[in-house]
C-alpha cells in the first residue's frame, strides 16, 4: 500500500526514507494505486543527470484528462470542478461540475480537432483568467496538443517570441479581459503579435468583455458557435507517459525565455501527489489558488492536481484590490473556502490595509494558507499567521520552479511543525543538497551556499522546448551530476531549509521571475543608449523592485531624462509587459566593468541599495572612476 495521504510526523519520515530508498518501488505504488493507466509502464525510472536524460513510467500509456475528468463522472458528475469567481462580485459565480467540465472540454477538444490540430501540435493560449482558460488546456490535453499558455499580462513582442519559439500553428484569446475596473484589449494585443507569426493559421476566440475588436477574415473565428455545434463525446488520445503535455516559458538570466518541457505520467503523479499532501485536501474541501494559470502554480495547483483528485478548485478572475481590499477575504467567506494559496507580495499588499478589510469576513472555513513564489518574510509570515489563519491554519511556505513541476520543500499542514521564514523539509522523495564555493556537496547542519537536488522526481522538467543543449548548461553542468536550482539555502539545526533567495541574475519582482538580460536588451533599443545594467533592491510590497542603470549614447541635459525615463520605461512594456517596468532609472557616464569586460552588477546592486561601506575592493575594475560618480547620484 502507498502512503497515499501522509498525517502524522513519523509517518512523514517513514515514507519519505522509503522514498529515498526505493524511489522505484515507492513512486511505482503511488502511480499504480491512484491513477488510471492504459497501459502499465514497463519500467519506473530511468535516469542520468551527464546527457541529461530522464524517463518516469517508460512504456506506460495514459491520458491525464481520463484522470481529471473522466476518472470521477460516476461518483463526482455533480461535483464541482471548478468554481469560477469573476471579477465583478455583483456577476454570478459559476458551478462547473464534472460532467460539464467533460462536456466542455471534449467540445473543445472536437473544435480544436476540426481545425486541423493533432497530437503533438503546439497551440497557445493567450487567455484571461476564465473558464475556458482551464477547459483550453485540458482540450488541448484531450487530444494529445501540447499546450503553451502566455500570461495574459506578456506584451505583443514577448508573445509572439513564444509563438514562434515553439511554432504554435494556433491561438485561443480572448476580445478583452477584466482586471478590476479596467478592461484590457487582448485582442488587439495578439492581432499586433501575430504580424510576426506567420505560422499561425488561426485564432479562437472567447466573448468576454463584448469589446468591439477587429476581426480578420479567414483566420479569426468565435469559438462559442463551434462549440455549440461540436459533439459533446471525444475520445482521449492515448499518450505515452513521456509524450510532452505542455510547454511554459520562464526567464533564465541570459538570453530568451526559457520553453520548460513538462511530459505527461510523471507529471500528473507528482501534481496530484504534491496536492494532496501539501493542501491536505478532503473530499468536499473547497481549494483556492490565486495564482494565473499563465505561471506554473496555476497549471500544477488550479488545474492538473487538483482535478486529478478530484477536487473542487475556485477560479478568480480579478485583483485583490477590486471593489476594495476586502475582495479576497469576501470570497474566502462566501464560497467557504478551506484552503487558500497565495503569494508573499499580496500577502504584504495586503497586510497594509486597515484591519476592518479582514475584521468583516467570516474566514472560520480556513483550514491551510499557502505560499509560493519567493521567500516570505517574518513580519507578512505573522500577520498570515495571526490574522488571516488565527493561529489555527498552518502556512505552507511552498518552495518549488516552473522547472520543478511541483511542490519540492514545504511542511505538511498538521505534520511538520512550521517555523517563520522557512519552507522547512523536502517533500517525500525529494533530495536536495547544499553545495559550498567549492562545489562540493556540504553535509550536516547549520550549513548554507546553494541548493541542488541530487535524485530525480517525477515532476521535474525534461528539456527546455528544442534546445537540450541549453537545459544541460542552465541545470546540470554547474555542478556535475545535480540539478541546480538558481536559488541559495539555509539548512538549520534540524534540517529545515530557509530559501535565501536567487544566486544568479533573476529578480523576483511582486513573484514574477524576471531575468535581466531581456530588461536589459529592451533598454538598450532606445536609440539614446549605449548600454544598461538592471538589479533588485528591497522593496515593501513587491519583494524587490528593478533598478536600471542607463549609459546614454550623449550626454543629455537632465531636462530630458524624465522623457528618456518614460520612453524606456515604454519600451520594456512594449517587449516584455508593464511588470519589468523599472522603479528607478538612474543615468551614468559608465558601467562598472571587470578587466574581460562584464558589468559588475554585484557593486550596482550595492550602490542601488545603498550599501556603500560594503563595496568591496574596486580598483581592479577596468574603469574605477566611474563608481563614485555613480555613487553620487544614486537615486
Ligand atoms: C523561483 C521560481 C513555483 C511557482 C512560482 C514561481 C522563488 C518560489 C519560493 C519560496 C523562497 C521561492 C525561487 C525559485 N521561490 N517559491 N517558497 N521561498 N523562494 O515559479 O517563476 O519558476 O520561480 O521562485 O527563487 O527559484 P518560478
Amino acid at each position: 500500500m502507498s502512503n497515499y495521504h501522509i498525517k502524522h510526523l513519523e509517518e512523514y519520515y517513514q515514507v519519505y526514507r522509503k522514498s529515498v530508498r526505493e524511489p522505484e518501488n515507492f513512486w511505482g505504488e503511488v502511480a499504480e494505486e491512484h491513477f488510471l493507466w492504459r497501459k502499465k509502464w514497463d519500467k519506473v525510472l530511468s535516469w542520468n543527470f551527464k546527457t541529461p536524460e530522464i524517463k518516469w513510467f517508460e512504456g506506460a500509456q495514459l491520458n491525464i484528462t481520463e484522470n481529471c475528468i473522466d476518472r470521477h463522472l460516476l461518483n463526482r458528475g455533480d461535483k464541482t470542478a471548478i468554481l469560477f469567481e469573476p471579477n465583478n462580485p455583483d456577476e454570478e459565480a459559476e458551478h462547473i461540475t464534472y460532467k460539464q467540465l467533460h462536456s466542455r472540454v471534449c467540445k473543445m477538444a472536437n473544435v480544436l480537432k476540426d481545425q486541423g490540430i493533432k497530437k503533438g501540435d503546439r497551440v497557445c493560449i493567450y487567455l484571461p483568467m476564465i473558464p475556458e482558460l482551464s477547459i483550453a488546456l485540458l482540450a488541448c490535453a484531450r487530444i494529445g496538443a501540447i499546450h503553451s499558455v502566455v500570461f495574459a499580462g506578456f506584451s505583443a513582442t514577448a508573445l509572439s517570441s513564444r509563438i514562434n519559439d515553439s511554432d504554435c500553428k494556433l491561438v485561443i484569446t480572448s476580445d478583452g479581459s477584466y482586471r478590476g475596473t479596467k478592461s484590457i484589449d487582448l485582442k488587439g494585443i495578439v492581432d499586433e503579435g501575430l504580424k510576426d507569426c506567420p505560422g499561425v493559421k488561426s485564432v479562437l476566440l472567447v466573448k468576454r468583455t463584448h469589446a468591439e475588436i477587429n476581426f480578420h477574415e479567414g483566420r479569426d473565428q468565435w469559438l462559442q458557435p463551434l462549440m455549440d455545434k461540436a459533439d459533446s463525446n471525444c475520445a482521449p488520445e492515448i499518450m505515452d507517459a513521456e509524450d510532452p503535455l505542455f510547454i511554459l516559458y520562464t526567464s533564465g538570466s541570459t538570453g530568451n525565455p526559457k520553453g520548460m518541457v513538462h511530459t505527461t505520467g510523471g507529471y500528473m503523479v507528482y501534481t496530484a501527489y504534491t496536492f494532496k499532501n501539501v493542501f491536505q485536501y478532503t473530499e468536499n474541501d473547497v481549494f483556492w489558488c490565486t495564482a494565473d494559470i499563465g505561471w506554473i502554480t496555476g497549471h500544477s495547483y488550479i488545474v492538473y492536481g487538483p482535478l486529478a483528485n478530484g477536487a473542487t478548485s475556485l477560479m478568480f478572475e480579478g485583483v485583490p484590490n477590486y471593489p476594495d481590499y476586502s475582495r479576497f477575504w469576501q470570497i474566502v467567506e462566501k464560497h467557504k473556502v478551506n484552503q487558500f494559496y497565495t503569494a508573499p507580495t499580496a500577502i504584504r499588499a495586503l497586510a497594509k490595509q486597515n484591519i476592518s478589510f479582514t475584521e468583516k469576513h467570516d474566514l472560520t472555513s480556513l483550514k491551510v494558507l499557502g505560499s509560493v513564489g519567493e521567500p516570505i518574510n517574518e513580519e507578512a509570515w505573522h500577520w498570515y499567521n495571526d490574522v488571516i489563519g488565527k493561529k489555527k491554519s498552518p502556512i505552507v511556505d511552498t518552495w518549488w520552479q516552473t522547472e520543478t513541476g511541483g511542490i519540492m520543500i514545504t511542511p505538511i499542514p498538521f505534520v511538520t511543525p512550521t517555523k517563520p521564514t522557512f519552507a522547512t523539509l523536502p517533500f517525500i522523495g525529494i533530495q536536495p543538497a547544499i553545495m559550498d564555493a567549492n562545489g562540493q556537496e556540504v553535509t550536516g547542519n547549520q550549513v548554507d551556499g546553494r541548493l541542488c537536488i541530487k535524485f530525480p522526481w517525477p515532476g521535474m522538467a525534461r528539456t527546455i522546448w528544442r534546445n537540450h543543449q541549453r537545459y544541460k548548461e542552465t541545470y546540470f553542468s554547474t555542478y556535475p551530476e545535480y540539478y541546480f536550482t538558481g536559488d541559495g539555502a539555509f539548512r538549520d539545526e534540524v534540517g529545515y531549509y530557509r530559501i535565501t533567495g536567487r544566486v544568479d541574475d533573476v529578480i523576483i519582482v511582486s513573484g514574477h521571475n524576471l531575468g535581466t538580460a531581456p530588461i536589459e536588451d529592451s533598454i538598450n533599443e532606445h536609440p539614446a543608449v549605449s548600454e544598461s545594467a538592471v538589479v533588485g533592491v528591497p522593496h515593501d510590497i513587491k519583494g524587490s523592485a528593478l533598478y536600471g542603470f542607463v549609459t546614454l549614447k550623449e550626454t543629455g541635459e537632465s531636462r530630458i531624462h524624465d522623457n528618456l525615463r518614460k520612453e524606456i520605461n515604454q519600451m520594456i512594456t512594449e517587449h516584455i509587459g508593464p511588470i519589468a517596468k523599472l522603479d528607478k532609472i538612474q543615468f551614468t557616464n559608465g558601467l562598472p566593468k571587470t578587466r574581460s569586460g562584464k558589468i559588475m552588477r554585484r557593486i550596482l546592486r550595492k550602490i542601488a541599495c545603498r550599501d556603500m561601506e560594503n563595496l568591496g575592493d574596486t580598483s581592479t575594475l577596468l574603469n574605477p572612476e566611474v563608481v563614485d560618480d555613480i555613487k553620487k547620484n544614486v537615486l
